[in-house]
This record gives structure tokens, sequence and C-alpha cells, in this order.
């Protein structure tokens, strides 16, 4: 299943709500993903923060981790918006980390990546795209 330019504004609103619930007191950035899979359904997921600032969670792969429980191995990703938003609500442009952009083509290389550039309006581009040269297992 692909994923139209009205699922792509679904996802758009989906992450912006999301982000409402991130638990995010020390970067004080609230970030929410929404993911499309093949199936067509949605996962959303939210950063959420410790004391110990390295360990935290991106909301991408909480959508991610959501998405693979509820759907298994079987789980391939078609698209994800992912959005960020300031302590008094002032939405930000973010891309997906690294660490985050290795996790999005694990499940799906040829998926929609979603996010805001500066000036407000949403980019998509493949998850192909922001990762050139990424890490693979040469035997594999
Ligand atoms: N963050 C995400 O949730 N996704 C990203 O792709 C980049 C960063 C979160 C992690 C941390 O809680 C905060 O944003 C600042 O790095």
């Amino acid at each position: 299943m692909s994923t139209s330019a009205a699922d792509m504004d679904a996802l758009h609103t989906r992450a912006d709500a999301a982000a409402q619930s991130a638990y995010a007191p020390y970067s004080r950035l609230h970030v929410g993903a929404a993911l499309r899979s093949a199936s067509g359904r949605i996962y959303t997921g939210c950063n959420v923060e410790n004391a110990s600032f390295s360990i935290g969670g991106c909301a991408e792969r909480a959508a991610i981790a959501a998405a693979v429980q509820a759907e298994g191995q079987a789980f391939r990703l078609d698209a994800i918006a992912v959005a960020a938003f300031r302590d008094d609500g002032l939405a930000l442009p973010i891309t997906p980390c690294g660490a985050c952009r290795q996790a999005l083509v694990e499940f799906g290389a040829d998926a929609q990546v979603g996010f805001r550039q500066p000036d407000g309006t949403w980019l998509t581009v493949s998850a192909d795209a922001l990762l050139p040269y990424r890490f693979c297992f040469p035997d594999r």
C-alpha cells in the first residue's frame, strides 16, 4: 500500500498530536512521530527523556517499536512524519537523528519521511536519501 499526499497530511496531524505526549523536561524539545505501515495502520511515538541524557528515547523509534509489537516480523514502513515543538508550543523544523535514520531504513528504505522545514512547510524525502553509505552487514 503506498502513501498518498492526503495520507501524508494525516501523518503530519498525528505527529503534531503525538508530540503533546512527549516527556522532555531536559531538552524541552517535544517530538512526535506518526508512521503508516504497509498494512495501512498508523502508529505513533514521542520522545521520552530521563536524567541520564544520553539514554533517552526518540519519537521515531518509539513509533517503530509500537508497530513491530503490533505487526511482528511482517512490519514494513511506508511513511513517517516527525514533528517537534518548543515548550511554548512553537513548531520547530527537525529531521530524524542518525540513529533513527538507521532504524527507518531497516523497515523501509523507500519509505517517505516527512518533516517541517524552517519556513513551516512539510518536506518529504525517502529514508534512503537520508542515509547514504549506511551500515549494512557485509555478508547478508
Ligand atoms: N529526538 C527525537 O525524538 N527524534 C529525533 O530524531 C531527534 C531527537 C529527541 C531526543 C531528545 O529527547 C530530544 O529530541 C533532543 O535531542
